[in-house]
């Protein structure tokens, strides 16, 4: 049985994982890397990568049994520009980001993420001020960053501190606060699963700024001001764009 959540802060999700050269990764390593934070079983990716041959597609998990099940799902499928990793993604991705080479990154897609409602357990949360401080030092200017929840109190925070490095702007033309539909051909899992129940999805489409990624501590601090980091700012939740 695959447990439903695992701890990020424990012992054993805190090792660091090494990334793989991205040769032993994929066919055409030099594509553009579309990263995809929280891939759980994969379907998402499994369906995306088909549609999107011109990208390269990593999809990286905390929960293992999961990883394993899409990796056995993509190479029966032979698909030769999808990966996915087993890593706590706060802890590998950082050094991963940095590894990669100078503009790979193309698109960081990070949907659904798990709320962790408690107040004591925000410091779980996936996008903390660290990970979004690497994602911003490996997007280059013009480059995506893709967020989208069913849950306001979780997403808002998240907006707010990728509002708060000032790395981020969302495109002209798309309505505010929230993105009616999701910009990819493919609905993630949970995507579908909270559709099919009429209930609201939020989403926001981040395109990568000029403006260079502030020290961490300025954005721990920015993001403790804000309440960012702990739900603070989380108000009500209005109706998303229809
Ligand atoms: C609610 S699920 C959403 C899965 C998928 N993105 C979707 O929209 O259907 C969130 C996923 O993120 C994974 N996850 C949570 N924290 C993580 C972390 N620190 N690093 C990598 N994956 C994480 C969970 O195990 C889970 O599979």
């Amino acid at each position: 049985m695959v447990r439903q959540h695992v701890n990020p802060l424990s012992r054993y999700h805190q090792q660091p994982r090494p990334l793989p050269p991205l040769e032993e990764l994929f066919a055409a390593p030099s594509l553009p890397l579309h990263l995809d934070i929280g891939s759980a079983r994969g379907r998402f990716l499994l369906a995306l990568a088909p549609l999107r041959p011109d990208h390269n597609h990593l999809g990286v998990e905390i929960r293992q049994p999961l990883v394993e099940a899409a990796e056995a799902d993509r190479l029966a499928a032979g698909l030769a520009n999808l990966r996915f990793l087993f890593a706590n993604a706060g802890v590998s991705l950082p050094d991963w980001l940095a590894q990669l080479p100078p503009g790979r990154l193309a698109l960081v897609t990070l949907q659904f993420p798990d709320p962790w409602f408690k107040t004591r357990h925000h410091k779980r949360r996936v996008l903390q001020p660290s990970l979004l401080r690497a994602l911003a030092t490996a997007l280059a200017p013009g480059t995506a960053l893709f967020l989208q929840s069913d849950v306001h109190a979780l997403i808002e925070p998240m907006v707010a501190l990728v509002e708060a490095s000032g790395c981020f702007d969302r495109p002209a033309a798309d309505p505010r606060p929230w993105r009616p539909t999701n910009p990819l051909p493919v609905p993630t899992e949970r995507e579908q699963h909270v559709e099919r129940q009429g209930l609201p999805v939020w989403r926001v489409l981040f395109l990568r700024n000029n403006t260079p990624p502030p020290p961490l501590d300025a954005l721990e601090a920015l993001a403790a001001a804000d309440g960012v980091t702990n739900g603070a700012s989380a108000g009500g939740e209005p109706r998303p764009t229809p």
